[in-house]
């Protein structure tokens, strides 16, 4: 997996920020929507505040650009403030002019069995009727989960409910105030869904996520580490600082 390792997330970001930036004018000067992959979490948050600052500073426009979120905690109201369609209004949506009937996020409202399966399937269809992702963002989780894929997760899985591992429910106890507050379950894009995505870019910062940084890029790949079916694909960058990457051969 090629690493691209800047000395802080700030500097990372502003590049990850300007190829978006090229992908999206690129395609709107061919009148051609432009399909993003999107992440919550920490890790992305300072790449949205650098979009949402070229929009307003250099008239980068998203009136192109189709957006799908990854996951969605299960079950969430949309309106609560740890959901990830707030998050996603809060740090990204709210600022841009992106026409809302273009933004996806998995539904979390959902009740029955049924409604969960008939909306991960429509999800799938709705991705391939834009003509497929072009960039993926992603975040990686202390288990190696992208998108909530955690351990145990198929190369070839799409959007479906999933349970959360005891790690990841640890990590979101910091926003949810305690663990028997967390959602255990959620709907996740697949790894296949991530897949097919044309290029994929993760990001990383901090010394905690250098021991599972290290697994992903150097380790076998297996689903005891979804990330690692990421060394599969054939246009994937990860850009982390040099904290993540501080294990690293
Ligand atoms: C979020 C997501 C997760 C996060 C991962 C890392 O949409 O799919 O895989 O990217 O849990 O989270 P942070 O960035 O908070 O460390």
């Amino acid at each position: 997996i090629p690493v691209q390792i800047y000395e802080t997330a700030d500097e990372a970001v502003k590049a990850v920020a300007r190829e978006i930036a090229d992908l999206v004018r690129t395609k709107a000067a061919s009148s051609e929507k432009c399909v993003l992959g999107l992440a919550t979490g920490v890790s992305p948050i300072k790449l949205y505040q650098e979009l949402v600052r070229m929009h307003r500073e250099e008239g980068l426009s998203f009136r192109n650009v189709v957006t799908f979120n990854l996951d969605e905690y299960l079950p969430m109201p949309k309106e609560s403030e740890q959901s990830y369609h707030y998050f996603m209004h809060h740090h990204l949506f709210d600022h841009i002019d992106i026409d809302p009937k273009n933004i996806h996020i998995p539904d979390g409202t959902l009740q029955t069995e049924e409604e969960i399966e008939k909306f991960c399937e429509d999800y799938e269809k709705a991705i391939d009727a834009e003509g497929g992702i072009d960039l993926q963002v992603l975040g990686i989780g202390r288990t190696g989960h992208i998108g909530f894929n955690e351990p145990g997760s198929f190369i070839t899985s799409t959007t479906r409910k999933v349970y959360l591992n005891d790690l990841t429910i640890k990590d979101a106890i910091k926003d949810f105030g305690s663990r028997n507050l967390v959602p255990t379950k959620a709907i996740t894009m697949g790894v296949g869904t991530i897949m097919k995505a044309r290029r994929v870019v993760l990001l990383a910062w901090g010394e905690k996520k250098a021991p599972i940084i290290k697994a992903t890029v150097e380790g076998r790949v297996s689903d005891t580490v979804p990330a690692t079916f990421l060394q599969m694909h054939s246009d994937v960058q990860f850009v982390i600082d040099e904290s993540a990457a501080g294990e690293l051969t």
